[in-house]
């Protein structure tokens, strides 16, 4: 056995220069609108020199550029601070409101050489300590209450307006905005910014967060004029399954928190005198109808040319014939019964304030990509069908050249039945229907829908009159704008798919939240999904700040006895309880996966009091620690007729729960608290031994996911044992297999956890065989069968059966394209294959720790002989790559990053040449490292 280590820094070079890059605050750069009094800055060093590390660091911080320029800042100066952390919160004077804040950092290497300063930073704060105070405001809302559940209901959005005159020079404008509903504002003719779905998705009872705006570059002189577009959204609008339950007031499915959407605008203007103003919204704002005949996010929007209102929102436009505002208030109240599952209450439907108004503190939703239509196909019935080649979510821009009053009808689908229609059966009561009428340019026309969204790769249109050519219809990708943070790729084309396909799912549903599917009448921020995926979507993209707006709604839709509920902003109540093994343990779950990911505790720092509740509650429902019936019993959600007791789900859940509950308290040191947690768990893992380890060490109940649970749950920790557990499960998944079948039975729960626990019980080759496989069910079969986005179910489709299931029903039921659950195995991938994980929260310390398939892994095609991945973590790029080059030794490269350490675990010998070598573990220091192993 030849075991070569060489460690070639490929880049070293001479120099020592090194730079602060990466420069973040709150998780984000440059955000426009903070409203944290303490926020979070951090920074990377770049440089090539390897081992490159910081020994100190200095931060200023100020209120203009000038006031940093030298080396201090009249906001903060932490001076040199003997620190390798490249993260610090603030601690300077309070920071002011409504300000342009900047800030800089400059590093010193272990040689106690200084960095450069950072490129300076600006960022905006939005009111730290007070809530915007302008009025609401609304139509005069003389609409009936919607009561019949049948028929839709879309109101057309609203067009307000309003000119502000000025006599002194401006030199800086922040506005502040937000709707009850979804809004777009405008300013001297043109749209601000380029947010959709503006201000999110709230318990609008809670909490609503407002939007911030720099105006100060888009004004013109001393007259300019704001306008804005505000639509129902998911404050008015068709929200989630209502309408197919039959949920809401008088079980319409909409006005989920309300009858008349609203609007409030507060504009913070500097003179050059330096005195201040404020204008805001308030009745003397005209407000009117537009071209927007519908607007809806569920079931699409309609859109007249012919009633385009021109330059409206410019100086002198004539708005004698729009009505005034009122004062939201003033269209009174509306009590009606509210109707769910569990409740028939009557509730305030008129205008109430949210109690709490918040700067939005995440990355918002943006178009991301454009893509072109890459065929168009004519149907016999006269509708043409464009194919973006790409399942995604978002809009069109429509190219179009037709006659006035031409009706084009735009239907949205993820995928066509085999004779080429449209698959619309899948959105349920999603009408998912845009409607463009020409105005007859002859010159043509373009139109976006703004306040709708769909779940599609197909657009189908009818209403033409010759064919069109593919650049009629182009695919506007959306999504919440983080930054994407991976890549993935191996020597099996099937397995680089997979890793796509779930990106592309993640993309498909991070829309202000994490949502199950972008396409049928659902959209929610189903809670169990969210926990199963946040470690994969952190891997993918940088989603902190995404997941510090979404655990404040988790926390808000908190139930009284301290239950997170199964999605969250919780609208409508669901047929089973409000809470769920494994989806309410996200509330403890995603904060320990961001915390892992970013090293910020502040995702569990920030929500204790409500995680330590929730415990509390769990075990008052099960004071022995047995695991039981805790809420809906999804419990191992679309599993392929291998159920789990919902009572051992939720042992192994509240063991898991528990065990990253002891951690994160450790990591406040509050060691009282983490004993108790370890204390329970223990109890639980006693309570596991005593009714489900059996003495042949197989797991009673016996399900492939009762084995993944217990092994990933931390129920049963002694070596032997595990490998034990392990062979059952592999004989179990072996059982079943056949020449079309994996053996795989996994739902939601097993499925993520299924190919690490195998890895790490000695079966890495048949995880590798799993993830090769193309048989059903299958990552690859979804793959063969043409998925460019990860499928809800296992049969979504499948070759015998097609969309419908063996029995024939599954459309109308729910079958999504775009789900991302059995999607994180990417973790998996990212973590073991490529082997790139953090050994410390936030990659201080990086895991390096690949493994290797033997060569007759799979048998259905060549077994993955390299793999090439990296993610870029809080301290910069990790990339690796690994392959079996044709005398079968290992090549190995990583780059890790400056200011981090990493373990690397390799095979003492080539993994391919001897069987089960010896490992070691060697730490690496930043720098490009390649390794031969013979
Ligand atoms: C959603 C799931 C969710 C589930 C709960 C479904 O309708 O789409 O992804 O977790 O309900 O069982």
């Amino acid at each position: 056995m030849i075991f070569r280590l060489a460690l070639i820094p490929i880049l070293a070079t001479s120099l020592n220069a090194f730079t602060v890059t990466g420069l973040q605050v709150e998780h984000q750069s440059n955000p426009v609108g903070l409203d944290d009094s303490h926020p979070r800055f951090q920074w990377q060093i770049a440089g090539e020199t390897p081992g490159l590390s910081q020994s100190a660091y200095q931060i200023v911080v100020g209120t203009s550029a000038e006031s940093i320029s030298g080396d201090s800042g009249d906001l903060w100066d932490s001076g040199k601070v003997a620190s390798s952390a490249s993260h610090v919160t603030y601690a300077g004077k309070d920071l002011p409101s409504t300000a342009y804040i900047f800030w800089k950092v400059r590093t010193w290497n272990t040689s106690d050489e200084v960095s450069p300063w950072s490129e300076t930073q600006k960022y905006i704060t939005a009111l730290i300590g007070s809530d915007p105070t302008a009025p609401w405001i609304s139509f005069k809302d003389d609409i009936p209450f919607h009561k019949e559940a049948k028929k839709l209901h879309l109101p057309a959005p609203r067009y307000y307006r309003k000119s502000v005159k000025t006599d002194r020079k401006i030199t800086k404008a922040i506005a502040y905005a937000s709707a009850l509903g979804i809004y777009e504002l405008h300013l001297n003719g043109k749209r601000v910014g380029d947010t959709y779905f503006a201000p999110g998705w709230t318990n609008y009872h809670k909490r609503a967060y407002y939007n911030t705006y720099d105006l100060t570059s888009q004004l013109q002189g001393n007259t300019n004029t704001l306008g804005a577009i505000v639509a129902d959204g998911w404050y008015a609008g068709y929200v989630a399954y209502g309408k197919l339950v039959g949920y809401g007031p008088y079980k319409t499915g909409r006005n989920t928190y309300g009858k008349t959407p609203a609007l409030m605008v507060q504009l913070e203007l500097t003179y050059d005198d330096g005195s201040k103003e404020t204008v805001t919204t308030d009745p003397t704002w005209k407000v009117t109808t537009g071209p927007e005949y519908e607007a809806d996010f569920l079931m699409g929007e309609s859109y007249d040319a012919r009633k385009e209102l021109g330059a409206w929102s410019t100086n002198g436009y004539d708005d004698s014939a729009w009505q005034s505002a009122i004062l939201a208030k003033d269209n009174g109240s509306h009590k009606h019964v509210f109707i769910d599952r569990f409740s028939k209450e009557e509730k305030e439907f008129g205008f109430v304030k949210p109690p709490v108004l918040q700067a939005y503190p995440a990355q918002p939703v943006r178009i991301t990509e454009e893509l072109p239509s890459k065929s168009v196909t004519k149907r016999e019935d006269g509708k043409y069908i464009f194919d973006l080649g790409q399942n995604i979510a978002g809009l069109i821009r429509l190219k179009v050249t037709g006659e006035s009053g031409q009706k084009l009808t735009i239907r949205y689908g993820e995928v066509l039945h085999p004779d080429g229609r449209l698959m619309t059966e899948n959105l349920r009561q999603a009408r998912s229907t845009d409607t463009y009428i020409c105005k007859g340019d002859p010159k043509g026309e373009t139109w976006t829908p703004r306040f709708t969204s769909h779940g599609f790769r197909y657009i189908e249109v009818s209403g033409l009159t010759e064919k069109p050519s593919t650049s009629m219809v182009t695919g506007l990708v959306m999504h919440s704008d983080t930054p994407f943070s991976s890549g993935f790729e191996c020597s099996d084309p099937s397995v680089t798919q997979v890793y796509k396909n779930a990106v592309w799912t993640q993309r498909g549903n991070w829309i202000d939240l994490p949502t199950d599917c972008p396409q049928r009448d659902e959209r929610m921020g189903w809670t169990g999904d969210a926990q199963i995926y946040a470690a994969s979507a952190a891997y993918h993209a940088d989603v902190a700040a995404f997941f510090k707006k979404w655990l404040r709604e988790l926390e808000d839709d908190m139930t009284p006895e301290g239950y997170y509920p199964s999605y969250a902003p919780y609208p409508v109540g669901h047929g089973g309880a409000i809470h769920g093994t494994a989806w309410s343990d996200a509330g403890i779950i995603v904060p320990h996966s961001i915390w892992k990911a970013t090293g910020n505790p502040d995702f569990f720092v920030n929500h204790w009091p409500a995680m330590t509740q929730y415990m509390e509650a769990r075990k008052k429902h099960d004071p022995e620690l047995q695991g039981t019936a805790f809420g809906a019993p999804w419990g191992d959600w679309l599993n392929v007729n291998d159920p789990t007791p919902h009572e051992y789900v939720d042992l192994c859940y509240f063991a898991l729960v528990c065990k990253q509950m002891a951690a994160m308290a450790e990591a406040q040191s509050l060691n009282n608290e983490a004993q108790k947690y370890t204390d329970w768990l223990e109890t639980l893992r006693k309570n596991f031994r005593a009714n489900h380890l059996q003495a042949d060490g197989s797991i009673k109940p016996t399900s492939q996911s009762a084995y993944v649970l217990a092994l990933d749950c931390g129920l049963l920790t002694d070596e032997q044992e595990r490998k034990t557990a392990g062979a059952h499960l592999a004989k179990h998944l072996q059982s079943k297999s056949g020449p079309t079948n994996t053996g795989m039975t996994t739902g939601f729960l097993g499925t993520k956890p299924l190919l690490p626990v195998l890895t790490d019980t000695g079966n890495l080759d048949l995880a590798v065989k799993l993830i090769q496989s193309r048989k059903f069910p299958s990552w690859g079969y979804e793959v063969k069968n043409g998925a460019t986005t990860i499928w809800e179910r296992w049969n979504s489709y499948t070759e015998e059966h097609g969309f419908g299931g063996a029995d024939g029903k599954m459309n109308a039921a729910m079958n999504s394209f775009s789900h991302y659950a059995f999607g994180a195995v990417t973790e998996w991938m990212m973590s073991t294959l490529a082997g790139i994980a953090p050994a410390e929260p936030g990659y201080s310390k990086i895991l390096l720790h690949p493994h290797f398939p033997s060569k007759e892994a799979s048998d259905e095609t060549d077994t993955i002989s390299w793999v090439k991945a990296y993610h870029d973590s809080p301290h910069g790029r990790i990339s690796v790559s690994w392959k079996r080059d044709g005398n079968d030794a290992l090549v190995y490269e990583a780059t890790i990053p400056p200011n981090t350490t990493a373990e690397l675990i390799l095979p003492e010998s080539s993994p391919w040449k001897s069987e089960n070598p010896a490992r070691v573990s060697e730490t690496l220091l930043p720098g490009t490292h390649r390794i031969v192993v013979k």
